[in-house]
């Protein structure tokens, strides 16, 4: 029924018609746009639009869609995205955070209150999620994606696309989710924005391929190319990444966007002029050109010149259409405008409850000595630091739909929590960082910090001042929101100096000190961990973050968050991964320099926190894993099991992890891998006999022939706390 919709709309189409259904212009900055925009209302009307983005609310979205369907020749509605990519006005932790729950039913909840709020408001496609592996924590949208584990990663952005389409999204509370930013985004070099990424096969299948793989296979209906290059092509005009992979490998049937102006950039990568770069990125199998308007003002001039075909045109508009059709829109272009919906169901209480709950989940106790946490609700407390009082950059960065005005500071939040029962003192102690020009920077999009303009040390004599009242201090210190994100790469991942400053005064008041960490990427806090007593992760926790770090700091939810990716000793150690290679050098366990050896003069290999790891305020105890056979064939299942106990004095969430290690292979084998982790809820003092169930295709892995398969021979199975403090066996694959 589609298809012969499809073909006879298209039989009425011309030349022109088609390419505008590949035009994606934006209608202003993020959601300022309008359908004033008479640039685009024209065009609209000319049929040279496909659809839209950055517009924000029913009555806009309802007045553009009004000119396409009722002013545009062949009224053909368009389609309507948003970068919704941790939440709508209700807004979840960032990604990076969210993976850090482990918890795939609160991240599918996520998501799917997300596509709930947006499709309230008009929007029907999200550019989300992204699932990009990345091990360098000095690119700043490792806070967009799951960190650096590809199995974890896989199963996350099968969640995700789950919750933002369920099982049909052609419902009116669904939406289209976007895989992004297909491929290898965040391998570029160096951790710079926009740079260049290279890697062999085996380990873009390995390593970077599976959660893109993972999220076309649970039937997200668009991919985005990304903007770095794949074997020496941009990704948007890669052929065999695009066409090869992707639709014949894959078996993918949705369509191609383009990363904003990604065909036009190509032109600075030296691909050829736009009319080059357009038709490479048509015949590669890009179908929706994102800003740039390469498609709209070249291609028709390529077809007449022969160096496109008609079919390319075809394939992408058909492409295009199928979405419109498979969201309803040709059926009611106006499904996703309803004022009442937007009305009720955007930041709902119960919306609002889910994002609290949920950002608890996705804080890391980083360290607790002396059982500084959980605080008690009584004396005075002191706040301080520049993130105290900034509800603003509370969301975290790419929440394009937040409205801040409704936050709550973590300031407002504490007092609400302790009420009469404990006094709040605060003060901002120091500004983000000492250089006016770099906060201006990294305080962007709505996001800036009242920067104060008193000499530093009388705002930081202010502080001391105020934390001498205090029974303990509460130092609200790190990134601002826009740290990190898109182009927010950064060479130093520490906190900044002067916030640096500001915790060492505070230390040397000899009162305790909790550290309060906002960040959006792995940190080297090898300074904060030897020196500060308490360090609780708080990433940017979304709308609700303020209420949920309290829920924390108090005690009424035990933290359970574990990293998904590892925070190095200091910047010189990245790429650190735990999954890495063995090398022919490896450096002795426990060791730190030996000559010869794969290490470094200066520091140890090991991480500060591995991946994995995170505290609770209760404890766990682990058995060895006992397996129930020590060969298998390759039909055949290998059960695991390991007991654990809740040691502690409070009742808490644990996230068992089961790592393999595959001992000889036709190709080097990590040290270690993910392949199953299960988050249990454990009483104080109660034990669980946690059970695995490996598989031969958790043994697997894509050869030098790409051919994914296992390899008999002799594995080693780990389980523990994390991918550092485990407990091994081994096992035999027979052939
Ligand atoms: O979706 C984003 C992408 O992640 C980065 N460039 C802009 C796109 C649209 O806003």
């Amino acid at each position: 029924k589609m298809d012969q919709f499809i073909s006879s709309l298209m039989k009425k189409m011309t030349l022109d018609e088609k390419i505008g259904q590949l035009n994606l212009p934006s209608s202003g900055d993020f959601t300022t746009g309008t359908a004033s925009n008479t640039g685009i209302a024209q065009k609209i009307q000319a049929g040279q639009v496909g659809g839209l983005f950055n517009i924000k609310s029913v009555a806009k979205i309802r007045e553009v869609q009004k000119l396409a369907v009722e002013k545009s020749r062949l009224k053909i509605p368009l389609i309507f995205g948003m970068d919704v990519i941790h939440g709508y006005e209700t807004v979840f932790p960032i990604p990076l955070g969210l993976s850090c729950s482990w918890d795939m039913q609160a991240i599918e909840k996520s998501a799917r209150i997300a596509a709930t709020e947006a499709s309230a408001d008009g929007i029907c496609w999200t550019f989300s999620p992204m699932v990009d592996i990345s091990r360098d924590p000095r690119w700043g949208r490792m806070s967009e994606g799951s960190g650096e584990d590809p199995y974890l990663g896989s199963q996350i952005a099968r969640a995700m696309v789950q919750g933002y389409q369920g099982d049909n999204y052609s419902k009116p509370n669904r939406i289209m989710a976007c895989v992004k930013h297909f491929a290898l985004y965040g391998a570029i070099e160096a951790g710079r924005e926009y740079n260049t990424a290279d890697m062999s096969h085996v380990q873009m299948y390995n390593d970077y391929f599976p959660p893109y793989k993972a999220a076309v296979d649970a039937g997200a209906g668009s991919v985005m190319a990304s903007f770095n290059t794949v074997d020496g092509i941009p990704a948007t005009g890669n052929k065999w990444l695009l066409t090869d992979v992707l639709r014949k490998q894959w078996g993918f049937n949705g369509f191609v966007v383009t990363d904003y102006t990604g065909i036009n950039e190509m032109t600075a990568h030296g691909m050829g002029d736009l009319q080059q770069v357009s038709a490479l990125a048509l015949k590669a199998g890009v179908d929706m050109d994102m800003v740039g308007e390469g498609f709209l003002t070249t291609l028709k001039k390529s077809l007449a010149e022969g160096k496109i075909r008609q079919q390319e045109i075809d394939n992408a508009c058909r492409n295009v259409l199928q979405a419109k059709y498979m969201l309803g829109l040709f059926a009611d272009p106006y499904r996703f405008c309803n004022v009442k919906r937007a009305q009720t169901e955007i930041y709902s209480e119960a919306n609002r409850k889910a994002a609290r709950e949920i950002a608890a989940k996705s804080f890391v106790l980083l360290k607790n000595d002396n059982n500084i946490l959980p605080l008690k609700k009584s004396g005075t407390i002191a706040l301080i630091g520049p993130l105290a009082d900034a509800k603003n950059n509370m969301s975290g960065t790419w929440s394009v739909a937040a409205d801040a005005s409704k936050y709550k500071s973590f300031l407002t939040a504490l007092k609400d929590a302790v009420g009469n029962k404990a006094k709040i003192v605060y003060a901002k102690g120091s500004n983000l960082d000492a250089d006016p020009a770099f906060e201006t920077r990294a305080t962007m999009f709505g996001k800036t910090l009242n920067r104060d303009q008193r000499p530093a040390n009388e705002i930081l004599q202010e502080a001391l001042k105020t934390a001498e009242k205090a029974d303990v201090i509460v130092a609200a210190v790190g990134e601002s929101a826009e740290m990190s994100g898109e182009s927010s790469s950064r060479s130093n991942i520490q906190i900044p100096k002067i916030q640096q400053e500001l915790l060492q005064a505070l230390l040397k008041t000899g009162k305790p000190v909790v550290l309060v960490l906002f960040t959006g990427r792995p940190l080297d806090l090898t300074w904060e961990s030897k020196n500060v007593p308490a360090i609780l992760n708080v990433w940017f926790g979304g709308s609700e973050a303020g209420d949920a770090i309290s829920d924390v700091l108090f005690g009424d939810v035990n933290p359970s968050g574990k990293l998904t990716a590892t925070f190095p000793q200091n910047v010189g150690q990245v790429p650190l991964y735990y999954n890495h290679k063995n090398t022919g050098r490896p450096l002795g366990e426990g060791e730190w320099f030996q000559k010869f050896r794969s290490n470094y003069l200066d520091v140890s290999n090991d991480p500060l926190y591995p991946f994995g790891f995170g505290l609770s305020y209760t404890s766990f105890s682990y058995e060895k894993p006992v397996l129930d056979k020590n060969k298998i064939s390759k039909n055949e299942e290998l059960h695991v099991t390991v007991k654990v106990t809740n040691t502690g004095n409070y009742d808490g969430e644990e996230v068992v992890q089961l790592y393999i290690r595959d001992l000889v292979g036709s190709i080097t084998q990590p040290v270690k891998e993910l392949k199953g982790f299960q988050k249990v809820f454990l009483k104080k003092g109660e034990s669980k006999n946690i059970l695995f169930t490996i598989t031969n295709n958790d043994l697997k892995f894509y050869n030098l022939e790409l051919k994914f398969d296992s390899e008999p021979g002799d594995f080693e199975v780990f389980t523990g706390t994390n991918s550092h403090d485990v407990q091994s066996a081994n096992f035999t694959l027979l052939p």
